[in-house]
């Protein structure tokens, strides 16, 4: 899974580790209020982009479950408290919480475009490189391995009973 990730993302696996073992933490850099700047304007992307196969995908949540979603997972992933574990349990899962959506290549690529656009838009990141690269590569990596990993998910092992139609991924 690691090499098709890698192949797929052109990152490897310890490159996109770099952002979790970054000194000064991203955590330090941005603080909660800065990841939750990050959410924010990520998902106002995400719920104005205009292709329906992209936006459809997020159909399921509102705007500000994502956002609360997210920005707690990045807290925790890069090095504040463990804000995430607090409401989701032990396990984060990605992989799994991923697999009842339809995610495939292009709309990895389509999730990462956002990414990079909102952080070239945050008040801190955007005079920040460092953490910026950083997190594009592990953005890069963590998106096709949740695409390639999910090729892996049986349907039984999917929750919520609906199974993805994997003739249909984009
Ligand atoms: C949740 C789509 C990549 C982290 C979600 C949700 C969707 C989604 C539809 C449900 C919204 C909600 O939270 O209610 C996608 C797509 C991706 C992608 C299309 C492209 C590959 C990523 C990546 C990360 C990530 C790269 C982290 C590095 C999360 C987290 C949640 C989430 C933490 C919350 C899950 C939960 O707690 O239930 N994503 N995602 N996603 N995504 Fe992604």
């Amino acid at each position: 899974l690691q090499a098709e990730a890698l192949q797929a993302s052109g990152i490897s696996v310890e490159k996109s580790q770099e952002a979790i073992n970054l000194a000064p933490s991203i955590f330090d850099r941005l603080g909660i209020d800065g990841f939750q700047e990050l959410s924010t304007l990520f998902y106002n992307r995400v719920f104005d982009d205009d292709d329906p196969r992209f936006k459809s995908i997020f159909s399921s949540s509102t705007k500000l479950e994502a956002i609360e979603n997210q920005y707690r997972f990045f807290v925790q992933t890069f090095g504040g408290p463990d804000l995430y574990r607090q409401t989701k349990g032990k396990y984060t899962r990605l992989v799994g919480r991923h697999a009842n959506y339809s995610i495939g290549k292009q709309a990895a690529h389509r999730w990462v475009e956002h990414m990079e656009a909102a952080m070239e838009e945050h008040s801190v990141l955007s005079k920040d490189e460092e953490a910026r690269k950083c997190l594009v590569d592990y953005f890069k990596y963590t998106a096709q391995y949740i695409v390639v990993a999910s090729k892996f998910m049986r349907s039984d092992q999917l929750s919520g009973g609906t199974s993805v139609d994997k003739g249909r991924v984009w």
